[in-house]
């Protein structure tokens, strides 16, 4: 396991300026910061998985350390297949806490080779989520204090007034 290279998973549906501040806090600690898409076919998403990946590459395209990939299954698996030793989550909230601590512990369980980092949210962050940004958006509301702006146009006309 390769404690410089850490996975940074998530649904991503879209990048978010939250995301986007952990990525780059994490290109800082860590060698590699390789960015998961979960490809979950049960759930439905606003962005197919390709979409997510793309604007997750064009926001990221500006820091070299970063790769972005997808997976499906359990992170653990794919977490092994990589070679990284470190799962990295951004935290907002004692809700967040709760969630992420229940993650943590089944995640440790599953692999005992693998550790969960914890990367607490700027305070500029710490209200973003990728579900409420899209809320807004689909009642036309701005929503470019929350979205890098090189995607903004995409993600507005895709839930502009909807
Ligand atoms: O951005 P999200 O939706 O909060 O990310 C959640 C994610 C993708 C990290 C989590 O759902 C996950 O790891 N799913 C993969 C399935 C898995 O490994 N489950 C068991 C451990 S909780």
């Amino acid at each position: 396991m390769n404690q410089s290279i850490c996975v940074y998973p998530g649904s991503f549906d879209p990048v978010t300026l939250g995301h986007l501040d952990i990525i780059r806090r994490a290109c800082r600690v860590f060698q590699t910061v390789r960015v998961a898409v979960l490809d979950n076919p049960e759930k439905t998403k606003t962005f197919s998985v390709s979409e997510r990946i793309a604007m997750l590459e064009k926001v990221c395209a500006s820091l070299p350390n970063v790769q972005i990939d997808s997976f499906s299954g359990l992170l653990v698996d794919y977490i092994r297949k990589t070679g990284a030793g470190i799962i990295l989550r951004g935290l907002r909230s004692a809700g967040d806490f709760e969630t992420e601590f229940q993650m943590a512990q089944m995640n440790s369980q599953l692999s005992d080779s693998v550790e969960s980092l914890f990367m607490m949210t700027s305070p500029d962050h710490a209200y973003i989520s990728s579900s409420i940004v899209k809320q807004i958006a689909s009642f036309g509301g701005d929503i470019s204090a929350f979205i890098p702006a090189s995607i903004l146009a995409e993600v507005n006309k895709r839930l502009d007034h909807k």
